[in-house]
């Protein structure tokens, strides 16, 4: 039972931890080149991003968008390709659900 219970809150710090995880993967990745929060820089704000897609299933999309880069979503500027070296699959997923909360 005690044991159980040291998991479950193993685990709970564990998550607690994950929180900082998209942001640290979006510095890495180099996101923030382009990217801000709540500002429009060579890419739309996350913000923005959140906003245009507020309540779409849309993450598989966007997953396809930023490993392969493209415009026209938000206007001419093409976003360049993010390779897998630069960013995991598992990061990658959990940066883009991160996004999506922002609006
Ligand atoms: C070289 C600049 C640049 C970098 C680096 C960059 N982006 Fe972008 N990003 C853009 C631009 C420009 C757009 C708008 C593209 C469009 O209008 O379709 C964009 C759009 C997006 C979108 C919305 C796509 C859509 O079709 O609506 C997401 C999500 C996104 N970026 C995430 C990321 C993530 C995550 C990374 C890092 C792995 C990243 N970007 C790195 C420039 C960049």
């Amino acid at each position: 039972m005690k044991k159980t219970l040291l998991v479950a809150l193993g685990l709970a710090f564990a998550s607690a931890g994950a929180l900082a995880a998209p942001e640290d993967a979006l510095n890495k990745a180099a996101c923030m080149a382009c990217h801000t929060k709540d500002k429009k820089l060579v890419g739309p704000s996350f913000k923005d991003i959140a906003t245009k897609y507020k309540g779409q299933d849309v993450n598989a999309k966007l997953f396809d968008k930023v490993r392969k880069g493209g415009s026209g979503s938000f206007g001419p500027i093409p976003m360049s390709p993010n390779p897998p070296e630069k960013i995991s699959d598992a990061d990658l997923k959990e940066v883009i659900a991160w996004i999506l909360k922002q609006g």
